[in-house]
């Protein structure tokens, strides 16, 4: 079978990157989505195969792992942290479905914006909004999880804190990741607030937590996820935005790469991996083997 497809894209493709289907690995998730490969390269196009990647034969993913439950680390049997969160499952999920061995690169969020801009990843999986501003250095997957953005502060605070006019002051210091839609929000909805952008949101629950920063625009459901760890965390309320949902950030120009990202995406949801990979990501984030602060070099101690 693997001959044959290399034969069928071998004469439909000149200058490609090629991996049969069905690479081999030993966790559930993945060999689910070996099925798929199996069903989709098997069937009329095998054009999730024919893809040109950064490194031949690699899927490359950027991700910014302080971003629980799509991508953070959890402590392992071993006390090794280990990357995780749905975004890592169906990473590895695409990477199958295509016949292609996965590489993740971690860095902070917006290193995976210029990674993505100077193309030295094939994708960008890190819960991305499908920011208009950022359509001229990546293409956007279609949705593959909804979400909304909330304002966060302490349980101490929660009544001091709790609308745009309450924190919209210059004595507010009010934070947001670096890079992030939420940043943007921060400027818009509270332009007289002291707002501080950091590289991680993970530094931005401790600096809440320690009580450096006032409140802080998040994520509802990874702000939800650090709160069933960090339980003086409170969200406030809840901030409109008018491009909701998760995309997976595609490298430009790379059409056959963006469709069979999307065809991968389609098979996930049809086939219930997403929904599995997303229950699994949120109870290991709740865990007791979890810890995402603190560490100035992203990783959990
Ligand atoms: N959704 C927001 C954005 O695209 C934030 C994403 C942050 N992701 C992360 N892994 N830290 O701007």
């Amino acid at each position: 079978m693997k001959k044959r497809i290399f034969a069928v894209l071998l004469a439909a493709c000149t200058v490609m990157s090629l991996a049969a289907c069905g690479s081999s690995s030993d966790d559930a998730a993945s060999s689910e989505s070996t099925d798929s490969a199996e069903a989709t390269d098997s069937g009329e196009t095998g054009d999730a195969s024919a893809v040109e990647t950064v490194t031949e034969g690699k899927l490359t993913v950027a991700t910014s792992p302080d971003f629980a439950p799509y991508e953070f680390y959890a402590i392992d049997e071993d006390g090794n942290p280990t990357l995780s969160g749905f975004d890592m499952d169906l990473a590895q999920y695409i990477a199958d479905y295509m016949g292609l061995e996965l590489e993740i690169v971690t860095v902070d969020f917006d290193g995976v914006l210029s990674e993505l801009q100077t193309k030295s990843v094939d994708l960008g999986m890190a819960g991305l909004s499908p920011d208009e501003k950022r359509e001229s250095i990546m293409d956007f997957s279609d949705i593959y999880y909804m979400g909304g953005q909330s304002l966060v502060t302490v349980k101490d605070n929660a009544d001091k804190y709790n609308s745009f006019e309450a924190i919209n002051k210059s004595d507010v210091t009010v934070g947001a990741q670096t890079g992030s839609i939420q940043l943007d929000l921060a400027n818009e909805n509270t332009p007289d607030a002291d707002i501080v952008s950091l590289p991680k949101v993970t530094d931005i629950i401790s600096e809440l937590i320690s009580g450096k920063m006032d409140a802080a625009y998040i994520e509802t459901v990874v702000a939800e996820s650090y709160q069933k760890n960090y339980p003086e965390l409170e969200i406030v309320m809840e901030v409109p935005y008018d491009t909701e949902g998760s995309a997976i950030g595609v490298c430009k120009d790379n059409p056959e790469l963006l469709a069979a990202v999307n065809e991968a995406i389609a098979a996930a949801t049809e086939d219930g991996s997403l929904d599995d990979f997303i229950a699994k990501a949120t109870d290991l984030a709740a865990g007791q083997t979890y810890e995402g602060l603190l560490d100035e070099s992203g990783n959990v101690q």
